[in-house]
C-alpha cells in the first residue's frame, strides 16, 4: 500500500508541520506501507525523496516515478494550520475519493475556527472561555472589550496554531498591537479572559474496531503563557504525563474528550486542550492535526499508556484504508 505523509501548509506552522512529518515517517511501519513524503505549500506541490521534487498532478493526486504513476491508498495529513487542519484539503481529496486520516471537512473546519467551535460545543454543555470575536478591519471600542472580558486577557487568532500571533494584554494600550499581531495569522481575532489553574491536554482516537483514550499531559510554562518558544524548546516548559491531578478529575476530563470526539463526529487522533481552575473544567480548543514531533504531546501519551506510536499509526492508516 502506497501511503503519502503530506506536510506543509500555507501558515506559520510550517515549520512545525516539517517536524511532524519526520515523527510521523519515524513511526510509520515500513515494512507494511511504501511511505512518500508530500510537500504542499502556497508555492508548490512535491513528492520530496532524495533532494529530488517531483510535482504532484493536482487532478488526481498521482505523480510519476520511474516513468510508473504512482497512486496513493491513503493520505496521512500532518499539515498543522490552512490548509491541512481547517478542511480545505479533505474536501479535495473527499472529491478525489482519496482516505486521509484526520477528521473530515465539517469537523475539521468547525474545529479550526475557535469561536464557532466555542460556541457549538457550549450548547452541550462543555464549558469554554468568555470571549470576543473580531473581524479584522472592522471598528472595535477597546473599552467595551475590557469591560466585558477583564484584564489581563489574550489574544488570539481565531484560526492558527503552535501560539502564532497570541498576545497576553494586561494594559489597554497592547490591545491594538494585539490585534495587530493576531491579524497577521488569521482574518478573525478572539479576546479571552485569562484563566489561572491547571493546563492539560488530552489526546484521543477511535477507530471502528477500538477507543482509545490517553492519559493526561499537564503543561507548566515558564514563560507568561504556553506560547511558542515553550512549545518547541524543552528548557520552557514542563511536562507531566500523567498529570497530578485526581483519578476522578481525569476520567472527568477523559469523559469530556470523548464526548467532544463523537459530538464532532472526529476521525483519527484528536487533541483537546483545558483548563482547570478552582470551579470549573473549561475546553480550550479541540486539534484535528496535533503536533506529531518525536517529543509532541501524543507520542509521551502514547508511551504512558503503554503502546507505541507504530501500534498506533498502523490502527489510524488501516481504519482510513477500510
Ligand atoms: N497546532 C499544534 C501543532 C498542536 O496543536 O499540536
Ligand atoms: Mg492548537
Amino acid at each position: 500500500k502506497n501511503v503519502g505523509i503530506i506536510y506543509g501548509g500555507y501558515s506559520s506552522e510550517l515549520v512545525v508541520s516539517r517536524k511532524s512529518a519526520e515523527g510521523i515517517r519515524s513511526f510509520i511501519d515500513p515494512s507494511r506501507y511504501n511511505v512518500f513524503s508530500v510537500l504542499i505549500t502556497d508555492k508548490k506541490w512535491v513528492v520530496t525523496y532524495d533532494d529530488q521534487e517531483i510535482p504532484i498532478d493536482k487532478n488526481d493526486f498521482t505523480f510519476i516515478q520511474d516513468g510508473e504513476r504512482i497512486n496513493f491508498d491513503c493520505l496521512y495529513i500532518t499539515i498543522h494550520g490552512t490548509p491541512g487542519e481547517d478542511g480545505l484539503l479533505q474536501g479535495y481529496l473527499k472529491m478525489l475519493g482519496i482516505p486521509h486520516t484526520t477528521s473530515d471537512v465539517l469537523p475539521a473546519a468547525l474545529t479550526f475556527n475557535k469561536f464557532t467551535c466555542n460556541t457549538y460545543l457550549k450548547g452541550f454543555g462543555v464549558a469554554v472561555a468568555d470571549s470576543i470575536l473580531l473581524r479584522k478591519g472592522r471598528e472595535y471600542n477597546s473599552e467595551d472589550i475590557i469591560g466585558r472580558i477583564g484584564i489581563p486577557c489574550f489574544v488570539k487568532p481565531n484560526a492558527g496554531g503552535s501560539s502564532f500571533g497570541i498576545s497576553k494584554v494586561k494594559t489597554p494600550e497592547e490591545l491594538a498591537p494585539a490585534f495587530d499581531k493576531a491579524f497577521e495569522e488569521s482574518n478573525e481575532a478572539l479576546v479571552e479572559g485569562l484563566m489561572e489553574g491547571t493546563e492539560v491536554t488530552c489526546g484521543i482516537y477511535k477507530t471502528t474496531e477500538k477507543e482509545v483514550v490517553m492519559p493526561l499531559t499537564e503543561v507548566i510554562s515558564k514563560n507568561e503563557f504556553f506560547d511558542f518558544e515553550a512549545k518547541y524548546n524543552a528548557e520552557k516548559a514542563i511536562e507531566i504525563t500523567p498529570a497530578r491531578i485526581s483519578d476522578e478529575l481525569t476520567e472527568k476530563i477523559q469523559k469530556i474528550t470523548s464526548l467532544i470526539y463523537d459530538i464532532l463526529n472526529c476521525k483519527g487522533i484528536v487533541r483537546v486542550d483545558y483548563i482547570i481552575t478552582d470551579k470549573k473544567i473549561f475546553m480550550l480548543e479541540v486539534n484535528t492535526t496535533p503536533g506529531m514531533t518525536p517529543t509532541s504531546f501524543i507520542p509521551q501519551q502514547v508511551e504512558a499508556l503503554g503502546m507505541t506510536m507504530q501500534e498506533v499509526i498502523t490502527d489510524i492508516i488501516e481504519d482510513a484504508i477500510e
